[in-house]
């Protein structure tokens, strides 16, 4: 036998630097809390169910707290020769307890083992990103009630298409955040089920009692298959995938701030706190904390990839392919958290240049449909309407004039029905205010999409 805690097969020991490869405590020590919480809950579990004395049972509990204790200080040391987070654990229990700590693992494997510590892990990030969020939700809803009547070009293909209000702009990354807070909240339905119990993979002889595990960890379900227990990560790829979705939401964001602070657009200002200067050029002040939102979206995405291939075609049940499941998990969860609170932060100090927004309005053809629109009420097919309007925007590109700079008498050519109340359909603002179709840009729409969020966020 070998000195592993595996060992009593083996004859021969493995070199350290196939130790290393195979080991997973450089990254699994993150979930050192949850392994010693789900430890306790297994041994209390084995003492209730009478499959080890209280004695025993009192020693191993005192012992695994005291390793908390030791870990909320940063006083543990773990091994690559032990390792995962499971076997360390277990290794320092020995040291402090001697061979009583073996009975620990009664009943249990790390199969079970790790996919509870997973469980939990992902469970007690969940609600943090949520919070998280739903404070940029309030950020965003506060800044569109602040620029309801604040009219911009409202773009597809990147061109002027028509007038908007920017509350309304607003209130659509609003809408995007909500559905990945109903995501993030779905994702916990599948977090929070308790692997532990199914061990290696079939069960165990002895009679463990999986409902007191589970209600000890604060699991509201058990897994109904221990083959399914210990090899679905379904949760973990929901939750990548969410992230993912939630990055790209941010990417869009940031994509148009880092366009919009642009001398070109000069639609924002970032504040001095969310921007950085050049070492060459002194007149820079450049949105990286926008752009760097937008660059991380790649390593997230990246991570759901990461995980789908691994999990593509694995056998049932436990491979040791699944050790690869956490580092991008926890490398998104290092990232989504920061985002979030830097992009509100951005937001929340960001300064609109109303009217810079407005004059991009007021010398393009973005009125273009609104003339249509006037054309089609006066008994105009739209069809029609729109061929007219075209011609008019044809020639006055070529003569440098826009659809409100058309001559009474011109019009009057066109159509004798067309009366001075034109000029006033024509303005930016007027075109945005009756645009009161349900979820429209119109004013009234963008209070009602305001109001409606102020509930939601207020439940
Ligand atoms: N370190 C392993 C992991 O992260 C723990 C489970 C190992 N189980 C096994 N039979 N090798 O997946």
């Amino acid at each position: 036998s070998t000195a592993k805690l595996w060992g009593g097969r083996f004859s021969a020991q493995a070199d350290s630097w196939v130790d290393e490869f195979g080991a997973s405590i450089s990254f699994d020590q993150l979930m050192a809390d949850e392994d010693i919480e789900g430890s306790l809950a297994h041994v209390k579990m084995l003492q209730k169910t009478g499959i080890l004395s209280p004695e025993d049972v009192q020693q191993i509990v005192a012992g695994l707290e005291s390793i908390q204790a030791d870990l909320h200080q940063n006083k543990l040391h773990f091994t690559v020769e032990n390792e995962d987070i499971h076997m360390n654990i277990e290794s320092i229990l020995t040291d402090r307890i001697g061979p009583v700590a073996g009975k620990l693992h009664t009943g249990r494997s790390r199969n079970d083992q790790v996919a509870t510590d997973f469980h939990l892990y992902v469970k007690k990030r969940l609600p943090q990103i949520i919070e998280e969020i739903k404070t940029i939700q309030k950020t965003l809803v506060n800044l569109a009630a602040d620029n309801v009547e604040t009219i911009m070009p409202g773009y597809t293909h990147l061109q002027h298409a028509q007038p908007i209000s920017y509350g309304h702009y607003l209130m659509a990354y609003y809408s995007m955040l909500k559905r990945d807070v109903e995501r993030f909240e779905f994702n916990q339905k599948h977090t929070d089920i308790s692997p532990l119990g199914a061990a290696a993979l079939a069960g165990t002889t002895f009679p463990i009692d999986r409902q007191f595990t589970a209600d000890e960890l604060g699991f509201s379900e058990v897994y109904n298959n221990s083959l399914d227990a210990v090899s679905d990560r379904d949760f973990a790829l929901e939750f990548l995938s969410n992230s993912s979705i939630l990055m790209m939401h941010l990417s869009r964001f940031c994509e148009e701030l880092s366009m919009w602070v642009s001398y070109e657009f000069n639609y924002l200002e970032l504040s001095d706190k969310y921007t950085t200067g050049s070492s060459i050029m002194p007149q820079k002040k450049n949105p990286d904390m926008a752009e760097l939102i937008r660059g991380k979206s790649g390593r997230v995405f990246g991570h759901l990839l990461g995980l789908l291939s691994t999990m593509k075609s694995l056998p049932l049940a436990y491979n040791k392919d699944l050790q690869e499941d956490k580092e991008g998990v926890f490398d998104t969860v290092k990232t989504i958290l920061p985002a979030l609170r830097v992009f509100n932060g951005m937001l929340s100090t960001v300064k609109v240049k109303k009217e810079n927004m407005y004059k991009a309005t007021t010398h393009d053809f973005s009125n273009a449909t609104e003339l249509a629109d006037y054309l089609a009420t006066k008994g105009i097919p739209f069809r029609q309407a729109h061929g007219i309007v075209g011609e008019l925007v044809l020639k006055g590109l070529q003569t440098g004039k826009n659809l409100q700079d058309i001559s009474m008498e011109e019009f009057k050519q066109i159509s004798p029905l067309i009366e001075e109340d034109v000029y006033d359909v024509l303005k930016p603002e007027v075109a945005v205010e009756r645009r009161n179709s349900f979820g429209g840009t119109g004013f009234q729409q963008v209070l009602a999409q305001i109001d409606r969020a102020r509930t939601e966020l207020a439940e």
